[in-house]
């Protein structure tokens, strides 16, 4: 059940990826039919993920997943807006991905602010509104949490960041496919998704960006991706993602519906276990999310493996990470 560590690769993106393993293995670069067979995969695709996010062609570029995007996303804006500022604002339940790279940061000068959310798990605009400053260049805030499953309100945290004049960056890892996205009804300025997370292969997702990117190339060789991110590109794996997304954004309101009923099943059933609590927000969260904290359970590895025992794949924390032993920070918040 935990499709929130990562999903099955749909029979769909499969069979969209499988020819472009075998016969038509060109590289995109390469001038004969073979590449440009490859590379109209490639510019087909990014048609596709640029529709799937209500975004245009040229601002979609193909990284190799949630982390590379977050990554991207953080380094390019701090490096454009060098001479504004040097302070962030995130929340404190982001993603490594997110956090681990803004102490990279604070390592070099720069000042984060990492707002707490309420006991819903919502980071709230008149919050955010206070936590901005002068010299505030980049808001970092999770589209949808991925441990207590809330679905935090971007438009309105996006337009409090866009009222002061400073970026709006979200990690949408959890939320694309899954719910409505729609980045120009958004307004956000970069945001982050990974193919895996919606029924797409693993190692392949995207950064969409409406700002130009940092001059400087982010990773420096052959000059793929209009020159910002070199490396030949992952052809089959970028095929697959185009494929996965339309699927799920297509069938959207089909699965949401189902998912949202069993959701809605499991956390009926689950509170009457006396010492069971929901975590996250009890009505914005993502339909196929439900996340609980139980009393006196100890170490949760236990009523993970009992779960697993019983054929129950649950995560007892942010299984993106390496270590997911510990209680994930975002646990830590004031829902426990
Ligand atoms: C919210 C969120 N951001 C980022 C990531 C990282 O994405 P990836 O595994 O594609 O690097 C994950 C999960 O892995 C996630 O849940």
């Amino acid at each position: 059940m935990d499709n929130s560590a990562t999903t099955a690769l749909s029979e769909t993106a499969l069979e969209a990826m499988l020819p472009y393993f075998r016969e038509r293995f060109g590289n995109p670069s390469a001038l004969y039919s073979y590449g440009q067979e490859a590379k109209k995969a490639l510019e087909d695709s990014r048609r596709t993920v640029a529709e799937a996010l209500g975004a245009l062609n040229n601002e979609i570029y193909f990284t190799s997943g949630g982390t590379e995007s977050d990554n991207w996303a953080i380094h390019s804006a701090c490096t454009l807006s060098a001479k504004k500022g040097a302070h962030i604002v995130t929340s404190a339940i982001e993603h490594s991905a997110i956090i681990r790279t803004l102490e990279q940061r604070e390592k070099r000068g720069y000042a984060v602010t990492a707002l707490k959310p309420d006991r819903n798990g919502q980071i709230t605009p008149e919050q955010l509104e206070e936590a901005i400053r002068g010299d505030t260049i980049l808001v970092s805030v999770m589209m949808a949490n991925n441990v207590a499953g809330t679905v935090l309100r971007t438009r309105e945290l996006c337009a409090v960041s866009h009222k002061r004049g400073v970026l709006f960056h979200t990690d949408a890892v959890q939320a694309a496919a899954h719910i409505p996205i729609d980045t120009r009804a958004l307004g956000v300025d970069m945001l982050s998704i990974s193919a895996h997370k919606f029924h797409g292969p693993k190692g392949v997702g995207a950064l969409f960006t409406r700002i130009p990117l940092a001059p400087a190339p982010y990773i420096t060789g052959g000059g793929q991706e209009k020159g910002q991110r070199s490396g030949t590109e992952n052809v089959p794996g970028i095929v697959g993602m185009a494929a996965a997304i339309r699927e799920g954004v297509e069938n959207l309101s089909r699965n949401t519906a189902y998912l949202t009923a069993l959701r809605d099943n499991l956390i009926d059933h689950t509170l009457k276990i006396p010492g069971a609590y929901l975590t996250g927000d009890p009505s914005d969260r993502l339909p196929g999310h439900a996340s609980f904290v139980f009393e006196g359970i100890g170490h949760s590895a236990h009523l993970i493996a009992m779960l697993n025992d019983a054929g129950i794949c649950a995560g007892s924390g942010s299984a993106c990470s390496a270590s997911a032993k510990e209680a994930p920070h975002v646990l830590n918040g004031p829902w426990v």
